[in-house]
């Protein structure tokens, strides 16, 4: 329905937590969209969680298809309320970066596997295995949830974090 602007770091709404959802209704729905259509409109991101929409509940998307890392292993799109991770396995070391974080991207170990368990726009309950890139973005984008950053993430600061080009 609409492409939100995204809150880049330091805003201090990326570092609050992000509350439950209590029922899936339209008012949710809407924020599923806009966080779908956001991460549409900017061509290259995998995932956009609503805190950096600047609403403070738990919802993200994450769509990894379109992405080379994520093309041969993926649920396409993703619209994730209350996720949580109730199984993982295995560490997976990936160079991360962020909307919110524009100029950086971060050198970040994760799980490589999760099941992870949500509702969907229809407020019903799925679990689906996730690994690889999209394990990894997932991860991410639930980080988000609970005001954390890939910076809070990366092991070291001098070696771990690289500054993006500029063009
Ligand atoms: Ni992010």
């Amino acid at each position: 329905m609409a492409v939100r602007s995204i809150l880049i770091y330091p805003d201090p709404i990326l570092k609050q937590i992000s509350a439950p959802i209590e029922v899936v209704d339209e008012s949710v729905v809407a924020v599923i969209q806009d966080l779908v259509d956001t991460m549409m409109a900017s061509g290259h991101s995998v995932g956009v969680a609503a805190p950096q929409i600047g609403i403070l509940r738990r919802i993200v998307v994450v769509d990894v298809s379109k992405s080379k890392l994520g093309k041969d292993n993926n649920h396409g799109l993703l619209e994730m309320v209350n996720p949580e991770i109730v199984e993982k396995s295995g560490n997976k070391m990936m160079r991360e970066g962020c909307m919110s974080v524009p100029d950086y991207t971060g050198n970040v170990t994760r799980a490589e596997h999760i099941v992870v368990e949500f509702a969907d726009r229809k407020g019903q309950s799925r679990v689906i295995e996730a690994s690889g890139f999209e394990a990894v973005a997932i991860q991410h984008e639930m980080d988000h949830l609970d005001g954390l950053l890939f910076l809070d993430r990366v092991s070291s600061l001098k070696t771990d974090l690289y500054r993006r080009k500029t063009k």
